[in-house]
Order: structure tokens, then sequence, then C-alpha cells
């Protein structure tokens, strides 16, 4: 049995954050970040991660042609939950409205929505569920030191959604590979955050996060082309069968540079890039790129898929996967967000001061 998609959702939150906005607040430029990562602009939320994946969720389910007491079992994939205990993918449930079934989460980094997929897989695959809901969120707008130029251009809020049901044999999920480069955690990590930090330190409340980006650049191109040839070669098929990639969308660079290496140089209308709007969503990344690339008809009736990722970790993955000859949705969900009246530039006010001048500023 293999895991088909048969719904897709996003929800990205409405205040966008420029690069000019930022270079109107750090050294920095649009010039420098454009040419550099490809990124434009980016989102910052005004609701929780959960809230984002609840909309996109909707979305999903509703393309799906489902409602939300038709799924058996939620995955919720993010690093960035509003809460630790309980899990967040209970909060998504809880926002669904459904009870009694499965929930739980994945951490992985932008792998996470990959690692998510392999794990729907093996469940339907046994036959245990039916229709999972998979589920990949962020709100990466907490966590960023606006004082660090080098990362916090990097990173956006957002949210994508997928249901993933069991399907004919060669349709779906036919192969994912998954790794971690675990001796190069601490390349992207925020160390002082979680049941081993320092509650009551000098330094309590302020998050470092620790970013080699030249590292994770040079790992992320080497793996995720590894890793797409070994899903390839796991399904039986070769490079050039791929009709589309969709990757972990981090950096324009990266996403270059692993399509001249899989040899898609000439082909780069088959490589589909949309983290000019959103910068790096993380393990939102690829359900809002799945989503975004169906909305603008580049995924066809029967495509050969390969979805390449690497993340905090560090981890890496790829996934093939054959499309069915469904590419639009059954219903559509009328669930929106909260409107909010404050610009992103307002939204990250406190905590720009916060990082700038400390607990001070802000009390
Ligand atoms: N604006 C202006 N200058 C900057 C900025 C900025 N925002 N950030 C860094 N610089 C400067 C540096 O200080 C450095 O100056 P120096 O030469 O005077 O020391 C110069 O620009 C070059 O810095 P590099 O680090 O060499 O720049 P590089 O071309 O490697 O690009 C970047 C940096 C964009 C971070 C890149 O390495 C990258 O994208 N890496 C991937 C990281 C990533 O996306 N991680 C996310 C999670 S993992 C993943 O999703 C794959």
């Amino acid at each position: 049995m293999a895991a088909v998609i048969t719904g897709w959702g996003k929800c990205v939150p409405p205040g966008i954050l420029t690069n000019e906005d930022i270079a109107g607040f750090m050294d920095t430029s649009d010039e420098w970040i454009r040419t550099r990562t490809g990124i434009h602009e980016r989102r910052i939320s005004h609701v929780d991660m959960s809230e984002l994946a609840y909309v996109a969720s909707c979305r999903a389910i509703a393309a799906a042609g489902l409602e939300a007491g038709d799924i058996d079992g939620i995955i919720l994939t993010s690093a960035s939950p509003e809460i630790i205990i309980p899990n967040a993918a209970s909060r998504l449930q809880e926002r669904l409205g459904v009870r009694g079934i499965g929930a739980m989460d994945i951490n992985s980094g932008c792998c996470g929505f990959v690692y998510s997929m392999a794990v729907a897989h093996g469940l339907i695959a046994t036959g245990t569920h039916k229709r999972i809901l998979v589920a990949g969120a962020e709100r990466l707008s907490f966590f960023i030191d606006w004082t660090q130029r080098d990362s916090a251009v990097l990173f956006g809020d957002g949210a994508g959604a997928a249901v993933v049901e069991a399907g004919p044999e060669d349709e779906g999920l036919l192969a994912a590979e998954l790794g971690c480069e675990s001796e190069a955690g601490s390349a992207l990590m925020i160390p002082n955050f979680g049941s081993g930090m320092d509650r009551w330190g000098p330094d309590a409340g302020r998050l470092v996060l620790q970013f080699d980006g030249q590292e994770i650049f040079k790992r992320a191109v080497r793996a995720m082309c590894s890793l797409s040839e070994a899903a390839l070669d796991v399904a039986g098929l070769s490079l050039k069968d791929v009709d589309l990639i969709i990757p972990h969308q981090a950096n324009l660079r990266i996403i270059e540079s692993v399509g001249k290496r899989l040899g898609f140089a000439d082909r780069a209308d088959q490589v589909f890039v949309n983290l000019q709007k959103y910068g790096n969503t993380s393990a939102a990344s690829i359900p809002l790129a799945l989503t975004e690339a169906l909305e603008q008809g580049k995924v066809k009736p029967g495509a050969l898929i390969l979805f390449p990722a690497f993340g905090a970790g560090l981890t890496r993955a790829a996934m093939v996967m054959r499309w069915g000859q469904r590419v639009d949705p059954i219903n559509t969900s009328p669930v929106e967000l909260p409107p909010c009246e404050l610009s992103a530039r307002e939204l990250i006010q406190t905590s720009l001061d916060f990082c700038r001048e400390g607990i001070e500023a802000v009390r």
C-alpha cells in the first residue's frame, strides 16, 4: 500500500517583512540579501505555530474532499511549537475539533516534512491508518536574533499540510532516504533553550543561535544530491525520469547548485522555487512549495517529483513521489487566520528591542 497525497494546503501570515525593512535597522541591504540568498521578503506571524498549521490543515482536508473527522492520525513537524508539554500535534487536533486519534510531533528541522511522510507511509503500509494529516509549520521569527545579520535575514513563518491516504502501489511515495550528520549539529543550534537551559543565569531568556552558514551550505548541496540519487536508486528510477524537483527552500544558491549537480542546469523550470516570498520556513518549506507548485500548474498528472531537504540536526533527506491524476482540490475551506492590525515591522519591534538592549528595554 503506497502513501498518496490527496489534499494539500498552505497558510502564510499576512505580515510581510521586506529586505528593505530589515536594512532599516540592521547593517545589510536588499542587494546583499537578494544576491546571496534569493530572498526578497518573508512573513512574520501574529498567531501561534499551531494556528498556522490549523489553517493549512483545514485547506488540505478540504482539498482532499474530506472532513476533519475522516482523519485517523496527525503528524505535525515543527521546530517552533508554542508549547512543549503537551505536544503541538495535540494542540492542532484540538483546533481541528477531532477526538481520540493519535497525534505526534516530529522535530527534524527543515527535513521534517520528508521524515514525516516516511512515517506516514509506514503507518499506512502496515494498514493501521488510512488517512493521515501531515502538517509542517513554523514560527521561526520567535528565535531570531535581530542583531545577527547572517541568520536574521534567512528565516520566515508559514505552514503547509498534506492529507496522505492509501493508494495504488505505483503512485505516491516510492522511496525516502533519511539521514543525519549529528557530528556537525552545532552548525545550526540553539543550545540554551529546552530542559537543559540555565533558567536563572544572567542570560536567561536570551536565545543564542549558533550558525555557520558556509558549513551548512556545503553539506546541504552534497547531501541533497547524494540522497536524491540514493532515493531514485531505491525506486529503480534515474534523474532523467524526474519531472519536477521541489527542494527545501533555504537559499537560491543552494537550490541552483543542487539543480546543476543533478543535471538540471538546462531544465531550471523543472526546479520549483518560491523562497523569494517566504525565506526559509524550515519544516513548512516543502509542503508550502508543493501547494504553490500545484496552484501554479507545475505538477502534471502522473509527474515524478523529487523532494531533497537539509536542515538542523544536521538532518538530510530525499523522497521520490509519483503524483496521481488529480491536480486540483476537491473543495476549499472557508477557514482564515484572524486579521492583524500590525505590520510585520511592528510585530518584531519588542523582539528587536530585547535583542539590542536586553530585558530592561521591554519590561
Ligand atoms: N548583510 C550584509 N552582509 C552580510 C550579511 C548580511 N545579511 N550576512 C553576512 N554578511 C557578510 C559577512 O559578515 C561577510 O563579511 P566579511 O567578508 O567582511 O567577513 C560576508 O557577508 C560574506 O559572508 P559569508 O558567510 O561568506 O556569505 P555567504 O556567501 O556564505 O552567504 C549565507 C551566507 C547566506 C548564510 C549562506 O552561507 C547560506 O545561505 N547558508 C545556508 C544556511 C541556511 O540556510 N541555513 C538554514 C538551515 S539549514 C538549511 O535550511 C539548509
